[in-house]
């Protein structure tokens, strides 16, 4: 029997090279979502324009028009919701999300993150794992929760530091990466064999004791 897609909103700050890669994904047939809105911060934010040229209805507010941190985030969430939306993705989006705000959403909004979590939450991911010496690095995704990148890991993306990365070169490398375990944790999320319930992640009906991995050929 056909799976009906899965309903998603983005969120997006700024370039929006993990949206692009969403779109392309869904493009080749290997997520079963139907974009229903991307939305963002920045009016100017390239994520935009990239849905408008994909025909995905779009959203900018502008968080200096509200009063406070609250009100900006009970009024996107009311309008994501109103655009039908069954998931929200994170993808870029940087911003703290009001915990009143996502309480009806808890397990249904996934972020990506440049770390391997629980390493290096917030910013400057990539200069702190070089500063630390550390020999790995990657990307995360995970359930998103009030605190700042601290809900629970669903799936990373890992890569060995070589000798001479720089901060740069290293999200250079990341990037791609990130631009595969996106849509794959996407896919796990829209057909229903990822959830988060009662403080549990469940892949296939079986709880997950550490974070999934992407490998050549997809998640393991
Ligand atoms: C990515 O590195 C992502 O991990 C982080 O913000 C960056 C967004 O890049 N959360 P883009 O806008 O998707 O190109």
């Amino acid at each position: 029997m056909p799976v009906t897609p899965a309903k998603v909103a983005v969120l997006a700050s700024g370039r929006g090279s993990n949206l692009a890669a969403l779109l392309d994904a869904q493009a080749r047939g290997e997520l079963p979502v139907e974009f229903v809105l991307v939305g963002s911060d920045k009016a100017d934010a390239a994520a935009l324009r990239l849905a408008e040229a994909a025909d995905i209805p779009t959203l900018a507010l502008n968080p200096r028009s509200y009063p406070d941190r609250r009100a900006f985030d009970m009024d996107l969430f009311t309008r994501i919701t109103a655009s039908g939306a069954e998931l929200l993705v994170l993808a870029g989006f940087m911003r703290v999300i009001d915990g009143e705000a996502l309480r009806p959403w808890v397990g249904r909004i996934i972020n990506i993150h440049p770390s391997l979590l629980p390493k290096y939450r917030g910013l400057h991911t990539h200069r702190r794992a070089l500063e630390a010496g550390d020999h790995e690095h990657g990307a995360s995704v995970h359930f998103v929760t009030a605190e700042l990148d601290g809900g629970p890991v669903i799936a990373q993306a890992r890569l060995t530091i070589e000798p001479g990365d720089d901060e740069q070169g290293l999200a250079e490398r990341l990037l791609p990466l990130e631009h595969r375990l996106l849509p794959a944790v996407l896919a796990l999320l829209a057909s229903r064999r990822l959830r988060w319930q009662e403080g549990i992640v469940e892949c296939d009906g079986r709880p997950l004791s550490a974070p999934l991995r992407l490998g050549q050929r997809g998640l393991e």
